[in-house]
């Protein structure tokens, strides 16, 4: 589909993931196969899962890793990790990555309904097998629903005002498309500074379509388990929600004595790698160890 994804600081995650060329290894969020490349590149004899929900994106995976009898990709949701490496005969594995998120194809590929740039269906959905899309929630959550969660998922103060001006508008028209829901939120809010107005309500959608948050505690809740000694847990995250989630349950693993903290404090990509990849701008990685 000729878009590919630069994987986000593959240094610093080749480094974090402590790889042995005899390890086994879960790319939990394998997408297009970028940091599963640079894995395999670096650790040529390990073994490789790589686990998405998303067809388009196993697809583009299979295609960049070539037919290799040590990588296998699963379509599946993290939050079932454990299913997933067993369904393989896998037991126990030596590291596991989580870059959460969306992947460049999700949002720059036609008809994902991701983007309030696209005049397209409000879609949003990573599986198109799940009956829950973006449309569905704006069209029949209520007014508070739809403030909640634009304010929790969104951080956006202004969630009131845009939910009933959501709602205020689809009582004439049902909304369909991303471009229609923009402008809804543009109107209702004016613009500050230079992100757009419908950066957060668009966040907030996703997060709630996809159950993003829950999916994180519980993949790391699961895959924690099956780390064998010695084994480490990489996760990736783009804002502040799911890094204080991140941290949290790092915190809590280690405090149960179970793991080391790597990373005290979240590593960043460097200037350069902002500079040639500004989608990682927001990205912080942080690594535990199981004792
Ligand atoms: C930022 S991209 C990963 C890019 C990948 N690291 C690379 O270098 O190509 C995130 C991917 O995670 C997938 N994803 C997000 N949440 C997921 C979940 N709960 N279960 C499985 N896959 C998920 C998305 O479909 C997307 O393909």
């Amino acid at each position: 589909m000729g878009i590919a994804h630069i994987p986000v600081m593959p240094e610093e995650v080749l480094e974090g993931l402590g790889l042995k060329d005899s390890g086994i290894y879960v790319d939990a969020t394998v997408g297009l196969g970028g940091h599963a490349e640079e894995i395999m590149n670096k650790a040529g004899g390990c073994t490789l899962i790589g686990i998405d929900r998303d067809d388009r994106a196993l697809e583009s995976a299979r295609e960049r890793l070539g037919d290799n009898e040590k990588v296998h990709l699963v379509k599946e949701s993290f939050s079932n990790i454990k299913a997933a490496v067993n369904s393989l005969g896998y037991e126990n594995v030596d590291g596991i990555l989580l870059d959460i998120g969306v992947s460049t194809m999700q949002l720059k590929a036609e008809g994902r309904g991701f983007s309030f740039l696209r005049d397209e269906r409000l879609d949003m959905r990573m599986d198109q097998s799940q009956e829950l899309s973006a449309k569905e929630v704006v069209n029949s959550y209520n007014e508070k629903d739809l403030a909640d969660l634009i304010f929790n998922y969104g951080e956006e103060r202004f969630s009131r005002r845009i939910a009933k001006a959501i709602v205020t508008s689809r009582r004439n028209k049902r909304i369909e498309t991303c471009s229609e829901l923009a402008s809804i939120v543009e109107k209702a809010v004016r613009r500050r500074g230079r992100i757009h107005p419908a950066t957060r309500t668009f966040q907030a959608l996703r997060i709630e379509v996809n159950r993003e948050l829950d999916e994180l505690s519980e993949g790391i809740d699961s895959g924690a388990e099956m780390l064998n000694s010695g084994g480490r847990f990489c996760v990736i995250a783009y804002h502040s929600l799911e890094d204080r989630i991140v941290k949290n349950a790092f915190k809590k693993l280690a405090k149960e004595g179970k793991f080391h903290i790597i990373t005290r404090k979240p590593l960043v990509p460097c200037r350069e790698e902002v500079r040639a990849n500004p989608s990682s701008r927001s990205a912080k990685l942080r690594v535990i160890e199981k004792i």
